[in-house]
This record gives structure tokens, sequence and C-alpha cells, in this order.
């Protein structure tokens, strides 16, 4: 019987769980994370409340209890170098080394790594430790770029031109602000150019050769309806039953692809060979997708689309990332079209949110609205949760159709009792998603009449 040990305690670790627990091997579970997610409890038969990253601890926990594979679904153990001291002590690890890693940790590395084997997809950009040079380069062009900090800021760390800034004097407060503070760890900034288009996440299964694609997903990272108020971790996602989105087409789809098995035979080549879940943030743009992000790791809430459809065997999917060989696997999902809709604290992501506040769900209404619900930053008490600082839980529908699964999904949501909670309903509506189409019809008939001369 194969034990295996899962680090990290959101509602992606949740969603990884319940793909392991249907795995036809039936594999044991025991888990390392920082707070008690009743959803991942139910499902393991040890655990340890730990900091994850706390490298000595999860190596000592995993032996013992003797595991003998072990998942990790934050990036920030990855950066702590947990990876790397499993494999030295022994352990298969379904996930990046530290090294590997970098490619999410590092976004100075990435452009640079993509820029160096002129990868598709790739972007202009400027890494920045002198405020002056930074400078001149926003001013060519014309301050319609983005401002990131180097290193991991919870997806929270990046600024953009028109949505917080409108000119120069603009992005390099920003930019002060990065270097002055030494925000995402770095006395370097990277500056880039702004990409119009729409977003979408496209993940991978790869043992450091191959990769197993995903159906795509499109997270929403804006806290309120609309895409307004703050970047948050997401605040819900949904994908279409095809594996496409309303607003990507198969070639496109097809393009993401390719990039994302080109970075990791760059990896590869560059000596840092990618083992686990890898997953590329695109722009796909009237000139086709570009990389706004690699991430070392599945996205939250976007792991709880797709794992929820998965009908290959997981555990042998891990199995084959750890061991740097995928084999002859394929990666085979339900083609169904999926609604994901985060519930959080009042106040999340405006810095106050509400700590504490109880939550019930009616598990008999959540059955008969065929939802999930996954567990996020709860505390469980005797017979409800109560919020925390960060994303409570979710709700996951799917249904034949997009509009379908959004019914489902707030028929589940109506199942959840709680006051001083937040909701984004529009995510995964008709209007919203037609906006979507109509942002990359206009975009692309754009294009396609300034190429024609006759555009602006
Ligand atoms: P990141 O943390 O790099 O994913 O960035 C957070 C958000 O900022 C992304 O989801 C995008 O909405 C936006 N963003 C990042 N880079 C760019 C870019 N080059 N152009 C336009 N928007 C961007
Ligand atoms: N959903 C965004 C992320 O996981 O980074």
């Amino acid at each position: 019987m194969t034990k295996v040990l899962l680090v990290g305690g959101g509602a992606r670790e949740h969603a990884m769980a319940m793909a392991l627990a249907r795995s036809p091997g039936e594999p044991k579970l025991v888990a390392a994370l920082s707070n008690a997610n009743p959803g991942i409890l139910a499902l393991c038969e040890d655990h340890m409340i730990v900091k994850e990253t706390d490298v000595e601890a999860v190596v000592t926990y995993a032996r013992d209890a003797n595991v003998d594979l072990v998942l990790i679904g934050p990036e920030a153990p990855l950066e702590a170098g947990l990876s790397d001291a499993l494999r030295d002590a022994g352990f298969p690890v379904a996930a990046p080394s530290k090294g590997s890693a970098r490619i999410e940790t590092d976004k100075a590395w990435m452009r640079e790594l993509m820029a160096r084997r002129a990868l598709p997809g790739r972007v202009a950009y400027g890494t920045f430790s002198d405020p002056d040079e930074a400078r001149q380069w926003i001013n060519a062009h014309d301050a319609r770029v983005a401002v990131k900090p180097v290193g991991l800021t919870g997806g929270k760390g990046v600024k953009v031109f028109r949505d917080h800034f409108q000119d120069t004097a603009g992005a390099m407060a920003y930019v002060d602000e990065v270097l002055s503070k030494g925000i995402g760890g770095s006395a370097r900034v990277v500056v880039e150019e702004r990409l119009e288009g729409e977003e979408f996440t496209l993940m991978a299964f790869t043992d450091g050769k191959r990769i197993l694609e995903m159906p795509a997903v499109q997270d929403h990272k804006r806290l309120l309806p609309d895409d307004e108020g703050p970047n948050t971790g997401g605040m819900g996602a949904y994908s279409q039953s095809d594996g496409l989105l309303p607003f990507l087409t198969a070639g496109e789809y097809d393009a993401a692809v390719e990039i994302l098995q080109a970075i990791v035979d760059a990896l590869a080549a560059e000596g840092h060979p990618y083992q686990g879940p890898i997953y590329g943030q695109f722009m796909v743009t009237a000139d086709g997708p570009k990389v706004i992000e690699v991430n070392a790791r599945f996205g939250d809430p976007e792991a709880m689309n797709v794992l929820s459809l998965l009908v290959s065997d997981y555990l042998a999917l891990c199995q084959g990332m750890a061991a740097g060989d995928l084999g002859t696997a394929s990666a085979d999902f339900e083609e169904a079209a999926t609604v994901v809709k985060y519930v959080v604290p009042e106040g999340y992501g405006q810095g106050a949110p509400a700590v504490g506040v109880p939550i019930r769900i009616d598990d008999a209404a959540v059955r008969e609205s065929r939802c999930t619900v996954f567990y996020a930053a709860v505390d469980a008490k005797e017979d409800h949760v109560v919020t925390t600082t960060s994303r409570a839980l979710a709700v996951f529908a799917k249904g034949d159709t997009l509009s379908e699964a959004n019914e489902r999904c707030e028929a589940g949501l109506k199942a959840i009792q709680a006051d001083r909670v937040h909701v984004r309903h529009d995510i995964g509506t008709k209007e919203l998603i037609q906006r979507r189409i109509e942002h990359m019809r206009h975009l692309r008939s754009r294009t396609l009449e300034t190429t024609k001369g006759l555009g602006p």
C-alpha cells in the first residue's frame, strides 16, 4: 500500500487529496499543514500541524511516517528547499527542486531564461536596480508597462498600467517603493511591456521531459465584480468542456502547450529538470499567447477545476513525475464545464479580513446541488468552521455547459450560511464571459485593421 505525504493545507491541497483518494491504488494519506483543514484531515490517517517551510520538521515527519511519495502544494516550501531535502533523504517527490522552482520564485530569472533560449511567448522586459534606468525604459514604452517585484508576493505584488498607474511618474512611484522596501526580497525590479488580451491558465504534469497538458482555465484575480478592486490569490475560475475557453481557439491553446513544453525543455537543458505540476499564466493577445508568469505548482483555485475532472490515475501520474519518467501515461479529463467560486471573509484583500466568522454548511443541500465544497484557510469547530485571514472555502460545480455549471455552483453557494463573507457571483456568468469574448474580438479586429493599413 502506497503511503503519500501531502504538504499544504489549502483548497488546492484538498483537491489534490481528493484526486489521490480516487486513485485505484487506494493510497494512504498523511499531511503536513499549517492549519487544520477539515477537508484534508477527513481524508488522512495522520497529520502534523507545522509551518510548511520548516524543512527539518517536515523531513522528520516523512521519515517517522515512513512515506513512499511526497506531494507539495504551495510555492513557499519549494523556495525553502523542501523538495531537495526530501530527495536527499531518499523520498520520491512529485514537486520541483528549488533550482527549477526558480521559474516562479525569481521573475527576473524566468524572463532571462526565456530570452537566453529565445523561447516562444516571451515579452519585452528589463530588470533594474537603478531607478534612472527603469525610468528611461518606462518612458520608452509610454508607461505601458507592468512593474513586478522579483520574488514571491502571494500574487499580489504586480502593478500594471491603467489598472494601478497612468503615467511614468505613477509607475516610478511603485518602482521606488519596490526598490526601497525590498518588496519581493530583492534589490531589483522587473519591468515589462503591458500585454493586452485575456488571461488564462494552462497547467501540465511533467517528468522534466514530456508534458501532459490539462484543460485551460480562467481565474479571476480581482476582488470585486467586473474585475474591480485589488488583486487577490484568485476569487474563482471556470473551464469549458472541450478544454478551451470561450475566447481561446484550439490553435492558441496548442501554442501555449508548445510554450510550456519549451520552458520545460529549457529548464532541463540548463541543469534544472522540472518534475511536478507546472502552471503557465498566459495572456492571449492578438498576436497569440504570451507568458505572464510561470508557477511551480498547481494554481489555486484552478486545481479544483481540473483535478476534479481527472479520470487518469493521479497517484500513478505523481509517481511518474517523481521518478522523472511518465512513461506512456496520459492525462485524461472528463468532458465537463466547471465553475469554482471562493467564499472569503469580508475585508479579505483589503487588509482587514473578518477573522473568526462562523460558516455553517448544509451538507444535504450541498449534495443535492451536486457541488463539492473545498476547504481552504478555515479552522474547524465542532459543527462549523470559522474564517481566518485568507480565503475560506470554495464551491465547485460541473455541468454539460458553463451555464449549467454556474447554476449548480450558485445553488451550492446557497448551502453555505455565513454573515460577513464575500463571493464574486459574476464569475462564470454569461454576461462576464460575453465581455471576454467581445474584448478579444475587438483586439483581434483592431490588429487585422492595422495590418491591412486601415487602422490608426
Ligand atoms: P503575476 O503575479 O505576474 O501573475 O501578475 C499578477 C497580474 O498582473 C496578472 O494576473 C495580470 O493580470 C497582471 N499582469 C502581470 N504581468 C502583466 C503584463 N506584462 N501585462 C499585463 N498585465 C500583467
Ligand atoms: N490562481 C493563481 C495562482 O494560483 O497563482
